[in-house]
């Protein structure tokens, strides 16, 4: 959550911040600032809502080379212009922008009470801003001092720090929350992540946890513990952070129709000269497992249930778990082998998840979107997902490549190559899914006005109907709900009426007179219901009819169908489609 950017060396100040802020509101979108030296200075511009509304306050140009911003999803604090970041020190020498939690922010807060600080927010970072200050008043070296700042605060941080006697540094320290360095031609950069400044910087570097240091316009240093560390470069295909709408009214449209391009480049990726590229060490390791465990959050987390669902069907155990639950009441087993499926590779619940994983020297495979995160660098395996940046909130094309990376790997454990071109053969379902969607959108003109709305399904077709779920309450705030369809007459059925749509999901023969038996108890409650089925099991007066290479992959289908749905229904709703309320795309707190 919260996006951070600092750059050191450029004319163009203003327009840097502004565009790198744009790029990474997505992390969080509730309130957004701006500071600089200007005039010997420190000054502030900050401003509560979206980046529009601070460039209304900017004057017209910042007539400086250093500068930090923020944009933030608040944790401590109404969204408001005081919470918003940047935050200043009492004395006004230090500026700081933050992403993170500091756990510890009373217990420092009344330690600086007691020596007569004063706060205007009800910020931690406030907190933090004013502790740095202290611990510099008594040594006057702010490397020093953010060697000790982090042995004093507990939590996440990755913060940007400017110095008011200092025009050439922006400092920085990270510890959980991510951080990147971004070298240009003597010009660098800091940022949350690498889409704010890859059209700017040429190299980029990867932070570590509890590193700290600075850059200037030509240097940087980075430090640990004191002593000062080397850095390597990170590979990235830049061509893969790309953010341009290219047409489309948004990012959310635009992700769902780039799933069959994805599938592509994970083919091109994971199959190379009609081989699986793999890596042979972790396949060998998986191979030897009996046990599978998927740990995951949110559409990840139903990415790991079809994950599961494919392990089980070469004859393994497997279990998914959510990660925010995993964290505290962990379970290990013998002969394990275990895969954090995360879009960003930074989601806190999933990186606790990860210091247990390690304590008990358990090796772990990372599925992740993100090359340089935390997940793709820390486990010992990350498979990345090629799927370029996704920056909609609600994740669509990440899904579908999270299914298809699991289809293909799964076949990698038991040498079947028969799956390229199955998969290959099943973008062309999609794309023919992606001509009908009128059909779709008239679908979400008859339930537009629905306060609730249910998902039924077997099998994996239950997991689409919770990832559907999901996806349509996330983005149209209407109240929807998945089950199990066997369960409606355990409970559910009590909801049904004539004013509640029911998505029935069919891609199965195993349950096709079990589900169109449920389909009946609906229809006998007054339900409206709508059978989204595969051809092959469909009658004239379903709601919408596609085919798929197999059922196995038929889901993949289902996916698109259950996107093209959020996204209609809250386009219908005139709601902000991108940028939900009270989310954020990188949900780095936990
Ligand atoms: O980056 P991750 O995949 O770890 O994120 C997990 C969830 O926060 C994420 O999938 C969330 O549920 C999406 N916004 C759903 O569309």
């Amino acid at each position: 959550m919260c996006g951070i950017i600092g750059v050191v060396g450029t004319n163009q100040l203003k327009n840097v911040l502004l565009n790198g802020l744009k790029s990474l509101d997505y992390r969080g979108y509730d309130s957004c600032g701006i500071a600089a030296i200007l005039n010997s200075q420190l000054q502030t511009f900050r401003s509560s809502g979206r980046i529009e509304k601070l460039e209304q306050i900017l004057p017209s140009s910042l007539p400086t080379r250093i500068g930090i911003g923020h944009t933030r999803w608040a944790t401590h604090g109404i969204p408001s212009v005081e919470n918003s970041h940047p935050q200043l020190s009492n004395k006004k020498n230090f500026a700081i922008v933050h992403n993170g939690v500091i756990d510890n922010y009373l217990e420092l807060k009344n330690e600086l009470l007691k020596k007569d600080y004063t706060f205007s927010s009800e910020t931690d970072t406030e907190v933090l801003v004013n502790l740095i200050e202290d611990i510099y008043e008594q040594n006057h070296d702010v490397l020093k001092t953010l060697e000790i700042t982090l042995t004093k605060v507990k939590g996440s941080l990755a913060i940007a720090l400017l110095l008011k006697n200092d025009e050439e540094k922006i400092y920085f320290a990270k510890r959980k929350s991510p951080l990147l360095l971004g070298v240009g031609n003597n010009i660098n950069y800091l940022a949350s992540d690498a889409t704010a400044m890859y059209q700017l910087a040429q190299k980029f570097i990867s932070l570590h946890d509890e590193e700290y240091g600075y850059i200037s316009n030509h240097n940087l240093q980075i430090f640990s513990h004191g002593e000062k560390i080397k850095y390597e470069y990170l590979k990235l295909k830049t061509e893969l952070l790309n953010q341009d709408l290219n047409g489309y009214p948004h990012h959310m449209l635009k992700e769902i129709e780039e799933t069959p391009t994805c599938f592509a480049r994970l083919i091109n990726n994971y199959f190379i000269n009609g081989k699986f590229n793999f890596n042979l060490e972790m396949i060998d390791t998986l191979k030897n497992a009996q046990n599978v465990t998927f740990i995951a959050c949110g559409t990840s987390y139903h990415a790991g249930l079809v994950g599961k669902t494919f392990i089980e069907s070469i004859g393994k155990h497997s279990n998914v778990y959510i990660a925010s639950e995993w964290a505290y009441y962990p379970e290990f087993r013998d002969n394990e082998v275990i895969i954090l499926i995360s879009q960003s590779g930074e989601t806190a619940d999933l990186i606790a998840c990860l210091e247990l994983i390690k304590k008990k020297h358990k090796k772990c495979i990372t599925i992740t979107n993100t090359r340089g995160s935390t997940l793709d660098r820390e486990c010992d395996w990350s498979l990345l997902l090629y799927a370029g940046v996704e920056i909609a909130v609600a994740s669509t094309k990440a899904y579908s490549a999270q299914i298809a990376l699991l289809f293909l790997l799964k076949s990698a454990l038991i040498d079947d190559i028969s799956c390229i071109d199955k998969l290959l053969r099943q973008t062309n379902y999609l794309k023919s899914i992606i001509a009908q969607k009128d059909k779709i959108l008239i679908l979400a003109k008859s339930i537009q006005s629905s306060s609730n709305i249910l998902f039924i399904g077997r099998g994996l077709d239950y997991f689409l109907c919770l990832e559907a779920s999901l996806k349509l309450k996330e983005i149209s705030y209407i109240h929807s709900e998945a089950f199990a369809a066997g369960e409606l007459k355990h409970g559910p059925l009590a909801l049904v009426d004539e004013n509640t749509p029911v998505f029935g999901f069919l891609t199965s023969g195993k349950s096709y007179d079990a589900i169109r038996g449920n389909f009946k108890e609906v229809q006998s409650r007054k339900g409206k219901l709508y059978p989204i089925v595969l051809k092959k099991y469909a009658c004239k007066d379903d709601s919408f009819i596609f085919d798929a290479i197999n059922e196995e992959l038929a889901i993949l289908g289902l996916a698109l169908f259950a996107q093209y749905l959020a996204y209609y229904v809250a386009l219908l709703k005139n709601k902000d489609i991108d940028k939900p309320r009270n989310l954020s795309k990188s949900v780095t707190v936990q």
